[in-house]
């Protein structure tokens, strides 16, 4: 059958995933409504953004406000579970990590079975260094939605991103550690802080860049954290002393979920919301992050095959399997240069997908573009609105996470849409932290190491 694509029609029907600098700023200032309703004491229990006050208040910049010495961090949020041992020494950091792989069963299991799956992890740890009899202070990056009750204590909320572990929320997540370390009684800990990943990059990158107040992750999940004045924060239930700010928290990934977003949001938003293992919850998140942006170009792709305008009409069997595009090859796709396909192959080789046409590619190039560019547009318009909202000269924006990082043209996206969007008074940098959640995790125990109260 002879077969001609017809890429003005793909193009046509994707048009609604591009963001037109009028829409990203309603957007901003839609977020600027929900930040405010976050941090208002009568408006945070229904508000979506949740804004939640960290016990972090200072960053570290300048010697002798922090332990040196070595510590254990802990970091668990991705797909991945780490370990890490980080020796610090004035400006200088030592590291060893290790990655342990969390399988499904558990990341949907118990809580109890999770919290003895990172202790096993841990004392296999220590075991391996011949640090077992040592207590170490630890740093735990827990990157989920969590009420601060103290620099130690963070009650989960609710589980983002591929967790739900039954018997969690609303639970201390420092206790269930603890928990599970005593059940094991081989290893000894002595939890310093626990942190949300968008902290640890904060701390991390402020560690080597004074400007620096922002913490943002685009990894498998997205959320930032900034600097917030105490004056602002309604929520914050201690002694308004110096210094008069601490870090928030926004969970921005929950913007949206009560229907403001509805106006961007297309049909194939709503199907991965519906087939995800939390419906209704994160929508900002899902449209943006890695966890669900490979799945969002795989349903997009099926739609354009179906209505018979690529792969001939029938494309495979993994193209219509759910989460069988990975975010990684958006990527791939994105750094092919124009008209040339040899990574764009690739990827259509994983789907199974072998004998396909130079429009076919092309397709695929302009569905991930498009994919990808409206993400990081949607997150520049949210970094817009916290670097208006703190209205600083300069601030460094520090930045982690696998989409950020490996995603070829995402800096640069970000960079121009930001300053479109942004005060032109307002100047500010991305940097790419080195590591945020264990080495902030770790930074943020040394401090707290030197503090009298915790
Ligand atoms: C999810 C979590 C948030 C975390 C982010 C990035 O949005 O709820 O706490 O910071 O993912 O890992």
């Amino acid at each position: 059958m002879s077969y001609s694509i017809e890429l003005s029609k793909i193009e046509a029907i994707t048009r609604n995933l591009v963001l037109t600098n009028d829409q990203l700023e309603k957007v901003a200032s839609l977020l600027l409504n929900e930040f405010n309703e976050g941090l208002g004491k009568q408006t945070h229990p229904s508000a979506s953004v949740k804004m939640f006050p960290t016990y972090v208040r200072d960053v570290p910049n300048g010697r002798g406000k922090y332990e040196e010495g070595k510590f254990l961090a802990l970091d668990l949020g991705g797909t991945n579970f780490r370990v890490l041992l980080i020796d610090i020494n004035g400006d200088a950091f030592h590291m060893e990590n290790e990655i342990y792989a969390i399988p499904q069963e558990i990341m949907l299991g118990t809580g109890e079975q999770l919290f003895d799956h990172i202790a096993s992890c841990l004392s296999q740890f220590v075991e391996k260094r011949n640090m077992k009899n040592c207590r170490l202070p630890l740093g735990f990056t827990f990157s989920f939605p969590c009420i601060q009750e103290g620099l130690i204590r963070a009650r989960l909320v609710q589980w983002t991103k591929g967790f739900k572990c039954a018997g969690v929320e609303g639970r201390d997540v420092v206790q269930l550690l603890r928990d599970a370390i005593k059940r094991r009684s081989d290893v000894d800990i002595d939890v310093m802080a626990v942190v949300n990943d968008t902290t640890g990059t904060l701390m991390s990158c402020a560690h080597k860049n004074r400007e620096c107040r922002v913490g943002l992750i685009v990894g498998t999940g997205t959320n930032a954290c900034y600097m917030e004045t105490l004056d602002n924060v309604e929520l914050w239930n201690e002694e308004i002393d110096d210094p008069r700010q601490v870090i928030v928290n926004t969970e921005w990934g929950a913007f949206g979920d009560n229907g403001v977003l509805d106006f961007i949001r297309t049909k194939w938003d709503e199907e991965i919301d519906v087939n995800s293992l939390n419906p209704g919850k994160q929508l900002f998140e899902k449209m943006i992050s890695g966890m669900y942006m490979g799945e969002l170009c795989r349903v997009i792709l099926a739609d354009l095959t179906r209505r018979g305008l690529i792969f001939e009409g029938e494309g495979s069997e993994k193209l219509f399997t759910p989460w069988g595009f990975k975010t990684a090859y958006i990527s791939f796709i994105e750094s092919d240069s124009k008209h040339s396909y040899t990574e764009t192959r690739k990827a259509l080789e994983e789907l199974d997908l072998t004998n396909v046409s130079n429009e076919d590619c092309e397709a695929l190039k302009l569905v991930s573009a498009r994919v990808s560019t409206r993400a990081a547009y949607l997150v520049s318009a949210a970094v817009a609105t916290i670097l208006n909202k703190i209205r600083r000269p300069h601030t460094t924006v520090g930045v982690d996470g696998s989409v950020y990082r490996y995603h070829p043209h995402f800096h640069d996206l970000m960079e121009r849409k930001i300053a479109d969007l942004v005060h032109p008074e307002y100047k500010f940098d991305l940097m790419l932290s080195e590591d945020g959640s264990g080495r902030g995790a770790a930074l943020v125990a040394a401090v707290a190491v030197r503090q009298p109260t915790r």
